[in-house]
């Protein structure tokens, strides 16, 4: 293993070490030398530390010629290296010409930057290189690579190697280093010139970025613990995440889904380096509808298709997208690929694995012959025109040859002021800027609207008598609306199959899970109102009904928890965990705790919104009421000092400030409280009037 970084000199013997030694390996130790242009001695050393650092693998060879008794040959590990090492060393010549250009001349070179090899890549055809080792090699990996150090990769990560590995994010060779990421984030630009807009970057917490060293094998393992890859560990260095965000995101925004997730969600730390793919994440799901950019190029050798458009989407495809990918494949005189993402898409969106059923209960709609439909595993991240560009770069990589952009191409939604993060042609815009140099053509659309009138799709700035025609669309807003009032979804709009399997994941409102979470001082009366909220909600029936009550959590779940805050936070945390399960599942979950801090209820809030509907109820009962009334005898206690952190008493209570609903209890009886909280559910759609 390395101990520290390479200096340039360094680095240059040891490619050109690397690069002889792939070129003929059974050369005497003299000849390798000259090659290199290094001494005997030196031509020792560097030898040395090639094979510590398990580059290069020397074996004894059996012949007369004492002189020749070693054959010098690369590992895996090596091969990765000498690419990395090659784009490296022609990304230095490249500025080292330039400056002697500027130096002679006055001017710059006006040399088109280098790009990778592979970027100009004849055809779309060819087999891309992959990271993956032969298979022999991974099952020795994978044993030496149980005793590295190893991260457990989170769930977007998996999704970046997975491309990183199968040459999806083509030329990248590893996660970002620093150096590639200060370019990428600055102009789009990995060091060496390629262009590439979005930072693919290994974000770990601080206390794992201090435990690792540069130099440092550590091993990729997915959330099971199987082991993915091994990464050289290069850089480690704490990002600046505001100018991340404003420079790739174009605002430091939390409203935006990858700024959030970049400041409340990402490590604090970035590691880079190469990595050595050992085996593809395992899918359980659609096998047959995932393949690797290899296996999409050759496919599309096998069926003779020269010319391939895709159509990228995190969406259900409705008649509109039809009209569009048709009207695209037909521009471009190309085969089409539907290449829907899988992967992690916009908070909210429809899961995939019912969007994959409406996929494929349109495929039919479609010729066999001129279309296929394949997924891919790619954790978007919403970054509109940077994400259209890499959206391109990773189709090219998958063998297309155009690629379609439409109108507000991954826009992550309205920012803070409620406004767009993008103009709804910025990603046309920026593609177009670089589309020669990706090399993959856009096909660009417009916003495609209804024309009843005609019976058919025309985009909306083509139609010319649009005051004397009836234009319909429906937002995706709109959309889910119907869906959850159980409204019409008319045939213009989809395709009855689509919306069948739509409806099945998002029934009406009335039939969806939902939790009520009561909070409020101890004795305030959470539990007997949660009770009598449940019977009456089991009278009505249809849902399963489950109440987490305060007491029964803390003997049931959290017996081993007292009430400090940290103790508090969890015990809420497995009250929000359980019931989102129930919610998501369509339950009902009556949660009853003291629930103090606003923090930990927002945070529970979220959790359970990605599933249904959360409705906080503030049971508004005075800390004077509540010690009167002291039914458990506690605040007695509390004020003797007795039990400590007492809520109310000796511990804080944030009180609630835009709860759903709040319940005064003093003058009304618990009947009348439960039916306070039945109304709110009805006027909330949960439960049918
Ligand atoms: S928390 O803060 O939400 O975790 O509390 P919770 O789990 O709802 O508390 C359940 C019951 O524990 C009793 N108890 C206390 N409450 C507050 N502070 C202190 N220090 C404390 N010690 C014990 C209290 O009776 C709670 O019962 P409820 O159901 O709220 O009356």
């Amino acid at each position: 293993m390395q101990s520290a970084k390479p200096n340039s000199d360094e680095e240059d013997q040891l490619f050109r070490l690397l690069r002889q030694v792939d070129r003929a390996s059974d050369v005497s130790q003299r000849a390798l030398a000259a090659g290199i242009g290094v001494s005997l001695g030196r031509l020792n050393a560097l030898l040395k530390s090639a094979t510590d650092a398990r580059l290069v693998r020397i074996s004894d060879r059996n012949g007369p010629d004492k002189r020749q008794r070693f054959t010098y040959t690369l590992t895996s590990r090596g091969e990765a290296e000498k690419i990395r090492l090659t784009d490296r060393f022609l990304a230095r010549k490249f500025a080292e010409y330039d400056a002697l250009h500027a130096e002679l001349t006055g001017t710059t070179s006006n040399l088109v930057p280098l790009k990778h090899r592979t970027i100009m890549m004849e055809n779309n055809l060819a087999p891309i290189s992959e990271l993956y080792v032969s298979h022999d090699s991974a099952e020795k990996m994978k044993f030496e690579a149980a005793q590295l150090p190893s991260w457990d990769l989170t769930a977007r990560q998996v999704c970046d190697l997975e491309l990183l590995m199968n040459g999806g994010f083509n030329p990248l060779k590893g996660f970002l280093s620093q150096e590639d990421y200060e370019g990428v984030v600055e102009n789009m630009r990995l060091a060496d010139g390629s262009l590439w807009p979005m930072p693919i970057t290994l974000d770990v917490p601080k206390s794992f970025a201090e435990s690792v060293e540069i130099g440092q094998d550590i091993a990729l393992r997915d959330p099971e613990g199987v082991i993915l890859a091994v990464m050289s560990v290069t850089d480690n260095w704490a990002p600046d995440k505001a100018r991340e965000a404003e420079k790739v995101f174009g605002a430091d925004d939390l409203a935006h889904p990858a700024v959030n997730y970049l400041h409340n969600t990402a490590g604090e730390f970035y590691l880079g380096g190469p990595i050595i793919g050992i085996q593809q994440p395992m899918h359980y799901d659609f096998r047959a509808r995932r393949n690797t950019p290899n296996e999409l190029r050759a496919y599309f050798r096998k069926m003779g298709w020269r010319k391939v458009v895709a159509f990228q989407t995190r969406n259900p495809l409705h008649r509109a997208h039809q009209e569009l990918t048709f009207r695209a494949a037909k521009e471009a005189q190309a085969n089409l690929l539907i290449h829907p993402v899988v992967g992690l898409t916009k908070p909210g969106d429809i899961d995939h694995f019912t969007r994959v059923r409406c996929y494929e209960a349109v495929l039919d709609q479609y010729p066999a012959s001129t279309t296929s439909m394949s997924l891919l595993n790619l954790a978007m991240r919403m970054a509109g025109p940077r994400e259209a560009v890499w959206h391109g770069l990773i189709r090219k990589n998958h063998g297309c040859t155009h690629f379609i952009v439409g109108r507000d191409h991954a826009g992550p939604g309205n920012n803070s002021q409620g406004e767009d993060f993008y103009g709804p042609y910025d990603a046309q815009d920026l593609f177009r800027t670089h589309e020669e140099e990706m090399g993959i053509k856009m096909v660009d659309f417009k916003h495609m609207v209804y024309v009843q009138d005609r019976a058919q799709y025309e985009p909306a700035d083509e139609i010319a008598d649009k005051d004397d025609v009836t234009i319909l669309n429906i937002s995706g807003t709109e959309l889910r609306r119907r869906l959850s009032e159980g409204l019409e979804i008319p045939e213009w709009f989809s395709f009855p199959a689509v919306v069948e399997e739509l409806r099945r994941t998002r029934p009406p409102r009335a039939q969806q899970g939902f939790t009520v979470f009561f909070t409020g001082f101890s004795g305030s009366g959470k539990s007997t109102i949660a009770n009598a909220l449940m019977v009456k909600l089991m009278e009505m029936g249809g849902r399963p009904t489950t109440l987490l009550d305060g007491d029964l959590v803390r003997k049931n779940l959290s017996s081993e928890l007292g009430f400090s805050k940290e103790h508090r936070d969890l015990n809420i945390r497995r009250i929000g965990y359980v019931a989102s399960e129930i919610t998501k599942n369509g339950g009902i979950a009556i949660c009853a705790p003291i629930a103090p801090y606003a923090s930990t209820r927002r945070a529970v809030r979220e959790e359970i919104e990605q599933f249904g509907a959360f409705l906080e109820v503030h049971v508004a009962t005075s800390i004077e009421e509540c010690e009167r009334r002291d039914r458990k005898g506690l605040y007695k206690l509390a004020r003797e000092g007795k039990i400590k952190e007492f809520t109310g008493i000796s511990d804080p209570y944030d009180v609630p400030e835009n709860p759903e609903l709040r319940i005064e209890t003093e003058n009304t009886d618990v009947d009348n409280c439960a039916h306070q909280v039945l109304l709110k559910l009805e006027s909330m759609g949960l439960i049918a009037a």
